[in-house]
């Protein structure tokens, strides 16, 4: 939520701050800002609306070497030009990404002092906050204004004392360093920097860095600390959106080297991760994690209890860290998050291992901050994911944690007969045959309210096809259990009324053939998504996917998929950016 960025080098700063904000977008885009320094004075823009407002309102002829930046999500304050960041305040400029718990004590504070704010976010009392404790050293006096701080932060500042260096620091908000021949790029995410970067830093919780023209040096809040860079080729990382209109398209058609690349990689990850002993070990599993990771959770619970017979919980990340958990001995934590930055999902992991837990982090990047606090670290390979609405992540983390499923079964003394091999190669059958799905979301288009149904594992995808269906084409939608419709749900069946319903286990497709007669019955319109054939054809069922036939248990790994389709031409039906549904952002990194 919200990407900052900043420039210091040979080169004009605002070009490249402005196609970093550019790439960053996708963590927010309700208002943006950039600010130069240059000869001891600011110079800046501020807009709501897109990075692009940027640069109709002139901010490409903005001059100067040294300059930050900010795309916003909001949270404190409407998403006008005055709330965009930077915010100023005597010498001092700041961009800020994450969220001050504490900003209206520190803001009585400085109005105490008869200091006037000019917007209503919490982040400009961070810039009060920088000229009041001012020392004349920036470094020091960065330290001194978060030690008051509380929540959490990424901050780039500028101090017009020094007009060739910029401080940052980091709390719980992700940020990135990337040094190159023309200077230095600061951002809160790879993609912003990756292509011009020869060596990337990543900054932990705690640090600080002056980051001037050629020098990066890294602080702890005591001394001066040595940090190793990363100079794997960025370059080659494909972060662009390439032919395609969409990224959330181009992820769907990437689902196939998704599901490959994470079922070759956990063959080796796991090897060498000396979890088969802690899976020996293990009685009781608990999930954690938030919106579509979660719903990977919940296909994981069926799958680990069905194969390996050990009881699995899956918790909300948000729920669990306030619900005082009971962490029981032998209890293995998995928290799972494409992004590895989700705020509640890294605050459940930490409470987890306070408590004892073994924590094991499934996550999509690397170097994020979940594989910090994590015991063990066992990485989806879904590549980079733009789209704020999670596709392929979704599909490599089934991949994984069905795959964890196998070993935990083999741990237990188990020898399931089940290989996910081929899923990859079906993934890709699938992605062929979605043109179709395009008449359906013509028709669901023009729905009130859609309803997703499935039974056992099929639950998932019901959940899953409703989140994307919700968040990026705005139309009401809920997932629910086959047999819980007729527990009160049912009543909002009418002939307008689509209900979609996932039905791939064979051994409760009558179960579930009874609740889609009762829709049938009641006028709605069903609209099937199945791996058995002969459900296709009942004269109950009013629009039939057929998908192909696999292993019954790993079956949401391709039901899903025309689910994301539904979602993504429903969303252009109904003139949305599928990109960039409103008031979301990817990263949730506040709480
Ligand atoms: C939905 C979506 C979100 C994320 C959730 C967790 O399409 O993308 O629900 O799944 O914010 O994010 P991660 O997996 O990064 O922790």
């Amino acid at each position: 939520m919200c990407g900052i960025m900043g420039y210091v080098g040979k080169k004009n700063a605002a070009p490249i701050i402005y196609e970093g904000l550019k790439k960053l977008e996708y963590r927010g885009y309700d208002s943006a800002g950039v600010a130069l320094l240059q000869d001891g004075f600011y110079t800046a823009i501020k807009c709501s609306g897109r990075v692009e407002e940027l640069k109709k309102r002139g901010a490409l002829n903005l001059s100067g070497k040294i300059g930050i930046g900010h795309t916003r999500w909001a949270t404190h304050g409407a998403p006008t030009p005055e709330n965009a960041h930077p915010h100023f305040y005597g010498k001092f400029a700041i961009v800020h990404n994450g969220i001050i718990e504490n900003y209206a004590e520190l803001m009585h504070e400085c109005l105490e002092r008869g200091e006037k704010f000019s917007s209503s976010t919490d982040s400009e009392v961070i810039a009060h906050l920088l000229a009041f404790y001012d020392c004349g050293n920036f470094l020091e006096t960065v330290k001194k204004t978060v030690r008051r701080l509380r929540g959490s932060y990424a901050l780039a500042i500028l101090c017009s004392d020094f007009p060739n260096e910029i401080a940052v620091c980091r709390e719980k908000s992700p940020l990135v360093l990337g040094v190159s021949e023309d200077g230095v790029r600061i951002a809160s995410d790879l993609p912003a920097i990756a292509s011009e970067s020869k060596t990337v830093y990543v900054l932990r919780d705690g640090e600080f860095a002056l980051v001037g023209q050629k020098k990066v040096s890294f602080y702890d809040q005591e001394r001066e600390i040595q940090k190793e860079g990363m100079t794997e080729s960025f370059a080659s990382q494909n972060f662009s959106r390439g032919k395609y209109e969409h990224y959330m398209w181009k992820e769907i058609e990437e689902i196939p080297t998704a599901i490959d690349q994470t079922l070759r990689n956990f063959k080796v990850n796991f090897c060498f991760s000396g979890l088969c002993e802690v899976l020996c070990q293990t009685e009781y599993i608990e999930i954690v994690a938030c919106g579509t990771a979660y719903h990977s959770g919940i296909a994981a619970k069926y799958v680990f209890e069905k194969l390996a017979r050990v009881k699995t919980n899956v918790s909300v990340a948000s729920e669990f860290r306030y619900a005082d958990p009971i962490i029981s001995p032998h209890t293995l934590v998995i928290a799972v998050s494409q992004s590895g930055e989700t705020a509640d999902t890294l605050a459940a992991a930490e409470l987890a291992k306070q408590r004892g837990a073994y924590v094991l982090a499934v996550t999509n990047v690397a170097h994020s901050s979940l594989t910090s606090i994590a015991d063990r670290v066992l990485q989806t390979y879904a590549g980079t994911e733009i789209g704020v609405a999670a596709t392929k992540s979704f599909n490599a983390q089934l991949s994984l944690l069905f795959s964890l499923a196998l070993e935990l079964a083999k741990a237990k003394g188990m020898s399931p007969n089940l290989t996910l091999d081929g899923f990859s190669l079906l993934s890709r059958q699938v992605i062929l045959s979605l043109n179709k799905i395009q008449e359906y979301a013509e028709e669901i288009s023009k729905a009130n309210h859609v309803l997703f149904i499935g039974r056992g594992v099929d639950y998932c995808c019901a959940l899953e096809g409703s989140l994307k269906l919700k968040e990026i084409s705005y139309l009401p939608s809920e997932g629910y259990p086959a047999g819980e419709l007729k527990h009160g749900t049912l009543a909002l069946i009418d002939e307008k009324t689509p209900v979609i319903a996932i039905l791939t286990r064979r051994e409760l497709a009558e179960k579930t053939m009874n609740a889609l007669c009762e829709v049938s019955a009641r006028g709605g319109k069903i609209y099937l998504f199945t791996t058995l054939p002969e459900y296709a054809e009942r004269e109950e069922i009013y629009r039939s996917f057929l998908l192909p036939s696999c292993e019954e248990l790993f079956s949401p790994l391709l039901a899903v998929i025309p689910l994301q389709a539904l979602a993504y031409f429903t969303a252009l039906k109904r003139g949305n950016d599928p990109d960039k549904p409103r008031h979301l952002a990817k990263s949730v990194t506040v709480e």
